[in-house]
């Protein structure tokens, strides 16, 4: 027999550990994984020794900026730097226009990705709407989300419409979530802490970039702390899984680390810029808002990794946020008037990669954080998420020796700029397999639009196969 594709001898992260394998795939599907130089000729042979085989990756929180903002970004774009950074399952965050607060308008921002998308692909609608939670459900979405940020200042990216706040109204979207069995992802803010303590600096005239950083990270991350506090009783409360986005303190991931002894349903994510980035103040005066998202102060950035490295913090996504120069470059006076946000998409594997190769992260937790974790929490599966015979075949091979110094020209993102510019990462991908279809070859993008398809659960009625 001959399979379509064979990758030789590769060493690969599997669930039970790292072998030295070949891997065969029949399809859209793992059809084998046999011992190195074991599997029978395939169509298409790739000669992967030195190279490590991750399964693909599954960015569940990225700003993809489709509908409504695609000078920003677009579905193009996005897929690029998928198959250039090793991710094959990118699922959207809500806050484009029109929002998907409605079955209405999912189903339309469903229909574009479907027409347009170049890798798997969902959407994770927003809770806000009380009586569209349940129709929003049926669409075979993995999660839904909450901001419970507005912005100050600008209109975008916490525009009003997708954020609430009040306890009451959060309590109530729990409630209504957790009838539908999925997750809610919530941004956690406490807006009226917050608009105290903006106060206090703009009353001292401070508005620019470092005052921003500052009142976001003000009395040791007081506004992450109280809102996470909130979140976590209200989920006892309620029962809803909640999926706490954006860990950024030493104090949520004590909070965290309780709630889970205590067996509570409740997951986080972390994203690139708390440990690559906003981590160092240094970054932030040489970068002003194109390093913002958010100042973590070091023993803050310290107590997550920890929290990463044993699981406590269960994943890592992107929170990739693409903005134009134009729309960063007021933050150097008012900081509060750059969209905040900073892109990650193309390179955090390398960026993890570079941290293996330091001897900081082992193999297996970057598989896990990136791919398998995501799947299993999300209800992704067996189908996905896993080097194993049946999944689909989403896999990376990067190579381990490869370095490079990432620069703004590489950027495949539409904003055309990277915080990473002069980073030199060690660990880069060549080769992205999606669905058994190669879209990144030997470091060429392989990508075509509309291969995308809507990664749904695994048990979903909702199949699209
Ligand atoms: O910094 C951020 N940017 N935080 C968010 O929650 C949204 C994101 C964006 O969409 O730009």
């Amino acid at each position: 027999m001959t399979h379509d594709i064979v990758i030789r001898g590769a060493k690969a992260v599997l669930e039970d550990g790292i072998r030295i394998v070949d891997i065969a795939t029949d399809g859209e599907r793992i059809a084998a994984i046999t011992d190195a130089g074991a599997a029978p000729s395939g169509h298409r042979e790739i000669k992967a020794d030195g190279l490590v085989a991750l399964p693909g990756l599954i960015d569940m929180h990225s700003h993809h900026r489709e509908p409504g903002f695609s000078h920003k970004e677009d579905l193009g774009a996005i897929g690029r730097q998928c198959a250039a950074g090793g991710v094959t399952t990118s699922v959207a965050m809500p806050n484009v226009s029109p929002p998907p607060t409605t079955a209405k308008n999912l189903d339309d921002m469903l229909e574009l990705y479907r027409e347009r998308s170049m890798v798997d692909y969902n959407v994770n609608a927003s809770g806000v709407e009380l009586d569209e939670i349940p129709k929003l459900a049926e669409r075979g979405i993995l999660a839904f989300k909450i901001f419970m940020v507005v912005d100050t200042g600008r209109s975008y990216p916490h525009m009003p419409g997708i954020g609430l706040h009040k306890h009451g109204e959060l309590y109530e979207r729990m409630k209504a979530v957790k009838a539908t069995g999925l997750p809610l992802m919530i941004h956690p803010h406490d807006q009226a802490l917050m608009d105290a303590i903006e106060r206090e600096y703009w009353d001292r005239g401070e508005r620019d970039f470092r005052a921003y950083a500052r009142a976001y990270a003000h009395d040791d991350g007081v506004i992450w702390d109280t809102a996470v506090a909130v979140l976590l009783r209200l989920q006892e409360a309620t029962g809803v899984r909640l999926h706490l986005l954006h860990t950024q303190t030493r104090r949520v991931v004590e909070m965290l680390r309780a709630a889970k002894a205590a067996g509570r349903a409740v997951s986080a994510e972390v994203n690139p810029w708390c440990f690559w980035l906003g981590n160092d103040w240094a970054n932030i005066e040489r970068l002003g808002s194109y390093a913002l998202s958010y100042y973590v102060a070091p023993h803050h950035s310290e107590a997550v990794y920890a929290g990463f490295r044993d699981g406590t913090v269960d994943i890592m996504a992107t929170d990739h946020a693409p903005h134009l120069r134009e729309e960063k470059e007021p933050g150097w006076k008012d900081g509060w008037k750059a969209h905040t946000g900073t892109p990650s998409e193309q390179f955090y594997l390398s960026l993890l990669l570079t941290d293996v190769a330091a001897g900081k992260l082992s193999y297996e937790r970057v598989a896990e954080a990136t791919a398998t974790t995501p799947a299993k929490l999300f209800g992704l599966y067996p189908r996905k998420g896993a080097i194993r015979v049946g999944a689909d075949a989403d896999v990376v091979l990067v190579d381990p020796a490869k370095r490079r110094t990432i620069t703004d020209a590489d950027v495949l993102s539409k904003c055309g700029w990277t915080p990473y510019a002069g980073r030199d990462v060690r660990g880069l991908p060549v080769y992205t397999l999606l669905r058994g279809e190669v879209i990144l070859d030997d470091g060429a993008l392989a990508v075509r639009e509309g291969y995308g398809r809507q990664a749904v659960r695994a048990d979903a009625r909702v199949l699209t196969t």
